[in-house]
């Protein structure tokens, strides 16, 4: 491993800028961290846990890494320093390498297609719409778990054909994943047994749903890939299984996360909330802006597959990246204003460039057309039928979930009228 080794100018002798986003006294505010990191160093070497790795924050390296096949996930072939209990059985594609990723996600964008997608946005807007009004008769509301966990885990029951009484436990079952999405060495033993006792608790649960489907089917999107064939080949039962788990770790977390943050970002910034009011159309890039600005997932994990060069720096076999895609939507070389919350910036006939809040390459998020559905569903509701949206608490109470890749506020109490 040569992540110590890195040679990022003379910033890495002189000031050994440390990258301490993850300690807690940076979790309401990383990006200051990251600035000074992606000034200084780069790439910057870190332990992860008892993990050597190497932290990149600019936008270039990131992108480069995500669209490069020198990089892959490596835990099939046994080179990922990262040890992840999630990457394992049920097998799901996001931690996977071609060609079984290739071949799953092929599967998997059969049935998951845009018609499906598109025929939920009015059931999503109206359920958006009948939150925001019972919200205004009583005055407040937890933007968390009133309104974009009841969003997300009735879009993705839906999604799944899952019962309406069944959806509240897919939440619970999220989150317990979710957290257990953080490499396993940064978790305690009580999240390890909460997540290994979730996945049981959850694949019991689909096992059963996934037979009666393929008895009965339905026009669901399990009934659908349980049908969905590629000449010969066809997702099998374990197969099944890891994606509908992955649909529901990377769909919903991601989904609460985002509204929490976007409504935040709007608080805090009155006259872009005051402009998104006077212009609706700009919802869109909105959406988008906050995919820059703050994104739901911080940062995702690569490993080298072979010995290649990144900036400079060559990386032998094995070696492992965090790229904070969080870090490179601040990054000044690629967005003007970066720290700027700009609801703009995505409008109109020059688009700033693209953020990777939904990543590049291989791995770009299946969901994303269903999360920006979702997304403008419940921003759109909260801004047109309210006249007043404020935070209800002291900001400085504002408390995030322990979870590093996702970030998640555990309440966001406001005051609407
Ligand atoms: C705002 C909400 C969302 C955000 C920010 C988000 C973000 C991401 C990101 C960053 C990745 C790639 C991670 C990497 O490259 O390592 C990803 C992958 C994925 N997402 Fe999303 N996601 C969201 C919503 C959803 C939804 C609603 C679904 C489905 C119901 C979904 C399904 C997936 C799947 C299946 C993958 C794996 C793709 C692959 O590995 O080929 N996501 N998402």
């Amino acid at each position: 491993m040569v992540a110590a080794e890195v040679t990022a100018g003379v910033a890495a002798e002189s000031a050994p800028v440390e990258f301490t986003a993850f300690h807690p006294t940076h979790k309401a505010d990383p990006y200051a961290v990251y600035q000074r990191v992606r000034e200084a160093r780069p790439l910057c070497p870190f332990m992860l846990g008892d993990i050597p790795v190497t932290v990149l924050t600019r936008y270039a390296d990131c992108e480069a890494v995500l669209q490069s096949d020198d990089w892959v996930h490596g835990y099939d072939a046994g080179i990922s320093p990262f040890r992840d209990g999630a990457a394992s059985a049920p097998r799901s594609f996001l931690r996977m390498d071609p060609p079984d990723h290739t071949r799953l996600r092929g599967l998997v964008n059969k049935a998951f297609t845009p018609r499906i997608v598109n025929q939920m946005a009015p059931g999503i807007q109206a359920l958006a719409d009948r939150l925001v009004d019972d919200a205004l008769a009583t005055g407040s509301l937890d933007v968390i778990s009133g309104y974009a966990a009841l969003i997300a885990s009735a879009t993705l029951g839906h999604l799944l054909g899952v019962p309406d009484d069944v959806g509240a436990s897919l939440r619970g079952w999220a989150l317990a994943i979710a957290r257990g999405t953080d490499p396993d060495n940064l978790l305690t033993e009580a999240e390890l047994v909460a997540r290994r006792q979730a996945t049981q608790d959850f694949q019991a649960y689909f096992e059963e749903l996934i037979a009666q489907r393929r008895a009965n089917p339905t026009d669901d999107l399990i009934s659908r890939m349980a049908a969905a064939r590629d000449r010969d080949d066809a997702l099998s039962e374990l197969e099944l299984l890891g994606v509908s788990s992955l649909l529901v770790v990377a769909g919903m977390e991601t989904s609460i996360n985002y509204v929490g943050s976007a409504v935040l970002s709007l608080l805090r910034h009155p006259d872009q909330l005051a402009l998104l009011r006077a212009r609706p159309e700009l919802l869109p890039s909105a959406v988008e802006e906050v995919l820059r600005y703050d994104p739901p997932t911080q940062f995702t994990m690569r490993t080298a597959c072979r010995r290649t060069e990144l900036a400079g720096h060559t990386f032998a076999r094995g070696d492992g990246v965090l790229l904070v895609s969080a870090a490179a939507g601040r990054d000044p070389a690629a967005f003007t204003d970066p720290d700027r919350f700009d609801i703009t910036r995505y409008h109109g006939p020059r688009p700033a460039r693209r953020h990777l809040g939904f990543s590049v390459g291989i791995h770009f998020c299946l969901g994303a057309p269903l999360a920006r559905i979702e997304a403008a569903a419940a921003i759109g509701a909260l801004v047109r039928r309210t006249t007043t949206l404020e935070l209800a608490v002291d900001e400085a109470e504002l408390v995030y979930l322990p979870s590093l890749i996702h970030r998640a506020l555990a309440t966001l109490p406001v005051r609407v009228r």
